[in-house]
Formats: structure tokens, sequence, C-alpha cells
């Protein structure tokens, strides 16, 4: 071939794949042209961002990548709290919705429910150790017979009367922290956070496992497992170039720590799965959380979900109630601890009940169910202290009009965490920490507090995460003095997003003997 023909060849070939090149252009245009004319995704308010690429540079560096829900809370505030917000960017969106009549309809329609959006929370199958079948309930997007089985499970589980059986247990769990923190508290501040989510991974093994997962006294790997499994699902999400060179370079050293972590925690799910699957069968009239799930049917089928179905399910129920109950308790202490007012009022509807004072009784089941200044003080603090990022997310089964926009079919909605809606209009003084607010008369079911979401995919363990909070507040608060090491607004502002939000260096709290300090 002469220099001139392989000049021509080359010409040549940079004319075909500049011709490729302008005809993705040209498509590329005319899908967004075509979409712009269909739909209403540009006129929705939206907080400053590049042409295309919108916000995706915040969401990969910004404050949006540590702080999400601050971050959604500002833009809101910026754009006056519309009812409908979009963010996002390179064709990808997220609606977020702040309209919770709107929330409650579209959740609890009998003719058209919104599926969940389960793309971020199917990030955590490999903490889940699913492997394939019916996907585990946390990341399941639609009511199916099968969801609906499992989440039946969990109802009869969390019942009074079972609750009332699991009390002293989680009691137990609560005394074996308290054990810690008296070996600790004299040595300085004692970082608090760990130690919640530690006991909270233990309560759920003691009710629904009848064993211990060993959060607190390390006898299992499953805490550390669970943490370490969770940063690298955190920095997947946030990072997709490390989720790319992880699977697309899977001998190097870091793949191959992450893919061992990751075995090590499946491991620890199919050892629990096997002690549960060789117990023998309980008593007669007893039905233990373990015996309902090993004996579960598939309802299409008939047939005792597979032994792989069992274990993420297992799975599900520890890391669903781990992390999530933890740290909103060490949120909710962390408040406690600056403010003395409202401990100084819990413990007069303490003493009313003689659950503080010289004669005090022990703790019932009836008696956390008859403290409202308690059940205040927690939606207060799920409120300014909410733990999630997002507390609903959900997507379009079609394209439809909302709020007079037309949007299309699989848009992301994404109910904000409260940390993300402190409205002046709507509370008052949002910032203020004041459970009085929720015990004033006033009708609150309008206000935005969903903390724990709303119909028929609703938190299925909230029964049990009240009773564990209620329960670790009351005790914690009759026998300690807590102040926080720093200030409430430096606690605030360390708000680091992991699985959930937690607090980037720890909630540390001076405690003392409450006896001795009044
Ligand atoms: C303070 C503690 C907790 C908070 C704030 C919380 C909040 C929530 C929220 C907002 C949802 C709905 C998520 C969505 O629709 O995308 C949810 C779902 C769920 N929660 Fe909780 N939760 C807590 C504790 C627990 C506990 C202790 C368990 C028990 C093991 C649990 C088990 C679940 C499960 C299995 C689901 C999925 C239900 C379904 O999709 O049908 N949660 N939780």
């Amino acid at each position: 071939m002469s220099d001139l023909d392989h000049y021509c060849s080359v010409c040549l070939l940079y004319q075909m794949l500049l011709q490729i090149l302008s005809l993705l252009v040209l498509l590329i245009a005319t899908r967004i042209l075509w979409r712009r004319w269909k739909y209403d995704l540009h006129k929705v308010p939206s907080p400053p961002g590049l042409p295309f690429f919108g916000q995706t540079f915040d969401f990969v560096s910004g404050q949006p990548s540590y702080q999400f829900s601050q971050w959604i809370g500002r833009c809101l505030r910026d754009l006056g709290y519309p009812k409908l917000m979009k963010a996002g960017g390179m064709g990808q969106y997220a609606l977020f919705v702040t309209d919770l009549n709107f929330i409650k309809d579209v959740t609890t329609s009998k003719t058209e429910p919104f599926p969940k959006m389960t793309d971020i929370a199917e990030s955590m199958n490999a903490m889940l150790a699913y492997t394939g079948g019916p996907k585990p309930l946390l990341v399941n997007a639609t009511a199916t017979p099968y969801v609906k089985a499992v989440r039946k499970v969990y109802a009869t589980a969390f019942q009074t009367a079972n609750l009332k059986l699991a009390l002293p247990k989680v009691n137990g769990v609560l005394q074996n922290m308290i054990s810690i923190i008296e070996a600790q508290r004299e040595k300085g501040p004692v970082d608090i956070q760990p130690l919640f989510v530690k006991m909270t991974l233990d309560a759920i093994g003691v009710v629904a496992f009848d064993t211990t997962l060993g959060g607190l006294d390390g006898s299992r790997e499953i805490y550390r497992l669970l943490l370490d499994t969770g940063y690298i699902v955190r920095e997947r999400l946030r990072n997709l170039f490390k989720k790319l060179y992880i699977r697309y370079f899977p001998n190097t050293k870091e793949a191959q720590r992450q893919t061992a972590l990751i075995d090590g925690l499946s491991a620890e799910w199919e050892k629990l799965t096997t002690e549960i699957l060789e117990r023998d069968d309980p008593p007669n009239g007893e039905e233990p959380m373990w015996h309902a799930l090993r004996s579960l049917r598939h309802p299409e089928t008939n047939e005792l979900i597979s032994r792989s179905t069992l274990r993420s399910e297992v799975a599900t129920i520890a890391l669903a109630g781990m992390e999530s109950t933890g740290h909103q308790l060490a949120w909710l202490l962390g408040l406690l601890a600056c403010h003395p007012d409202v401990v100084d009022k819990l413990l007069e509807e303490l003493s009313q009940h003689g659950l503080y004072g010289p004669n005090a009784k022990e703790v019932a089941f009836e008696d956390l169910t008859e403290l409202p200044y308690l059940t205040a003080i927690i939606k207060e603090g799920m409120r300014i202290g909410y733990v999630l990022h997002a507390a609903i997310g959900l997507k379009t089964p079609r394209d439809m009009s909302i709020f007079g926009y037309r949007i299309p079919k699989g848009t992301f909605l994404v109910c904000p965490g409260t940390r993300a809606l402190h409205s002046e209009e709507m509370w008052g003084d949002p910032h203020a920490f004041r459970p009085e607010r929720w015990l004033s008369g006033e009708d609150m079911s309008h206000k935005y507090s969903i903390g724990f979401a709303v119909g028929p995919r609703d938190c299925i363990g909230q029964k049990l995460a009240m009773l564990e909070m209620r329960l670790a507040i009351v005790r914690l608060i009759t026998e300690y003095h807590f102040t926080l090491k720093g200030t409430w607004q430096e606690l605030l502002e360390s708000a680091n997003d992991g699985l959930v939000i937690e607090a980037r260096d720890g909630v540390w709290l001076n405690i003392t003997p409450r006896v001795a300090s009044s």
C-alpha cells in the first residue's frame, strides 16, 4: 500500500468515526429535545447546576456526597420549600417530594401504589448475601404475595404480646451495655454511638433469633463485618469509578480485601442460618421469629423458602434493625445531653409513674407506652436528628402529572428525611428541640413527620425500635447524668452519611451516676 493509499484510508476512517459521532450527538440531542417536549422535568424547581451535568459534580465531591440530607434541606429552603424539587444530572434525576398528602396518597393507594425505589438499596445485596430467588424484604420493590408473607412474620413477631416477652431480653442486653459504660466512664468521656449500634444488634439477636449476635461481647464478627462492608457499599455508591475499578480489576489488593470482607459477612449469615435450621422446634404454642421464618412457605408455590432465601432474610433483619435504631438512639442521647430542662421534665414524668426515685420499680412493658413526654422526646429527636437520608424512595409507575408537571414513568421520587424539612412555616421554631410541640393538642397529622415511613411498606420494625428506644432512654437517664463533649451545633455539623446518618467523630458523653450528681 502506497503512502497516499494509507493516508486515504485513515481519512476515510476518521470520516466514518466523525459521522458515527455526529449521529450519536444528533440522537442524544433529539432524545433530549423530545423529552423536553413530552415532559416537564426541566420546569421543576431545581438548585443551581450546570447545563446537562446539573448537580453531578456536587454529588461526586460536594456536600451532598457526605451530608445529603442537609444539602437537600438547604436547597429546599433556598427555593422556598416547593412541593417538588429536582436534583441530579446527565439524564439521571430524582424528584424530592415534600407534600405529605401526596406521599400518603401514593403510598396507601389501593389501586396504584407506587413501587419502592430499590436501585440504591440493591447495592446492599452483597451485605445480605443475596444470590437469587425472591428479593429480600428491604430491597423488594413491589408488594408481592412473598413480600406480604415476610411482613406478616415481622408483624407477628413484633405484636404486643410478643414484645412483652421480648422486654426482659432487651433489658438484659441493655444491662450488658451499662456494664461497659460503668467500666469506661471514670476514664473520661464515652463514645455512646458504637455502643448503641452494638446494643441494637444484640437486641435483634435475642428478640428475633434467640441468640447473641456478638455486638457487645465480640463473640461473633457480624458487627465488625457489617461496619466494614457498609463502608464498601457507601464508597461504591459515592464513587462510580471506584466501583468499576473493583469490578474490572478483581485481582488488586483492594478488590481482594473487599471480597474477603463480603465473603466473611456471608459466612456469618450462613453460620447463623445453619444454627436456625438445626434447632429443635420450639415448645408448643411458642412461635419465635426464627421459627416462623424457617417455616415460611412461598405463597405462590407453597414450598418452604430456600436456605439462601432464609439466609438473606436473616441478614435483612439484622441489617435493618441495627444501624437505624443504634444511630437514632445516639442522636437522641446527644440531644438529651444538651437539654437538661427536657431531662428534668422526663424524670418528673418517670417519677410520677414510679420509675424514678428512691423506691423506683422495674420498668414494665405497659409503663413504656404510658409515657407521653418520653414518646414526644423520641418524635422530636427523630425530627431534628433523624437518622435516614430519605424516609421513602418510590418510582413513578407510569407517565403521569404530578403537581401539574408531566413526569415520565420510572422517575425516582424521594421523600427526604425529616432533617431536610425544617421549614419555619411548618414548625415555627424548627431548630429548637421542644418535645412539648407534640403535646400541645395541635393536630400534627399534616406535619412532615414520617420517620418510619407510611403505607403498606412502612417500617415493619418500628414497634421493636420504639421499645428499644424507650427502654434505653428510661434506663440510662434514670441511672446517669449525661453532658455532651462539645456543643449540639458541633455534633449536628459533624453529621456524616454512612448507610445511615452518623456523627463523624462519635457522640462523646461525660457520664456520672445520677444519684451522686444530684
Ligand atoms: C429508629 C429506628 C428505625 C427507623 C428510623 C426506621 C425507618 C424505616 C423507614 C423510613 C423505612 C421505609 C424505607 C423505604 O420505604 O424505603 C423502613 C423500612 C424497614 N424497616 Fe425500619 N426503621 C427503624 C428500625 C427498624 C427495626 C428495629 C427493624 C427490625 C428489624 C426494621 C426493619 C425494617 C424493614 C424490614 C423495612 C422494609 C419494609 C418493607 O419494605 O416492606 N426497622 N424503616
